[in-house]
């Protein structure tokens, strides 16, 4: 079944700033590489396959009425926390109220195709790198740095495709802000 997800791209060379930082050699953590870097906004997990459809429509549903966002990659940060880190992350800064409403409106709309959808609060980021076992941030990182701002005119339907050289993400479907927002037609 396929494994699906819901993300925002992020600029090309924004990305290569973000990768820039695995270069400099952070010892026991796994990198994201960087044709894989992206902003998830759902993830859906294994559904059917006669089920991607309705993914997709939910995928296009959300973006109505919502603007592109104008975005910036900015702070580092970890999951579950930096004494115990697992997971690195860059944070976000920009139109985040108008992220967390495109974050609802997609949240509703998988919810009206039937999808079950996490009800944690959002935390937007975009995932750098993965330790290989719970460790504290290394103190060298700049956790207050900037890597750069972009601006995101579409929606993605990924299907994550697992395999021993990490996952490989294909796009199924897009859909673009900042459309005509469901205005009925004239
Ligand atoms: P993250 O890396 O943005 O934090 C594709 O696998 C994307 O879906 C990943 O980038 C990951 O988010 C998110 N993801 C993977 N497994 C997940 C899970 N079990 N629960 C929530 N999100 C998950």
């Amino acid at each position: 079944m396929p494994r699906l997800f819901v993300a925002l791209p992020v600029a090309e060379d924004v990305v290569a700033e973000l990768a820039r930082m695995g270069r400099s050699g952070l010892d026991g953590w796994r990198w994201v590489r960087p044709e894989a870097m992206h902003l998830t906004l759902a993830f859906l997990g294994e559904v059917e396959q006669a089920r991607v459809p309705a993914a997709e429509r939910a995928v296009r549903a959300s973006v109505t009425g919502q603007p592109a966002l104008g975005l910036e990659a900015a702070g580092l940060g970890a999951f579950p926390d930096q004494r115990r880190a697992r997971v690195l992350w860059a944070g976000l800064a920009g139109d985040l109220r108008e992220l967390a409403a495109l974050h609802r409106a997609l949240s509703q709309a998988l919810r009206d195709e039937g999808f079950e959808v996490d009800a944690k609060p959002f935390h937007p980021h975009v995932t750098l790198a993965r330790a290989r076992a719970p460790q504290p941030l290394p103190s060298s990182l700049d956790r207050s740095r900037r890597f750069g701002a972009w601006r995101t005119g579409e929606v993605r339907l990924y299907e994550s495709h697992l395999g021993p050289g990490g996952p490989r993400y294909e796009v199924l479907a897009t859909a673009a802000l900042g459309g005509e927002g469901g205005r009925p037609p004239r």
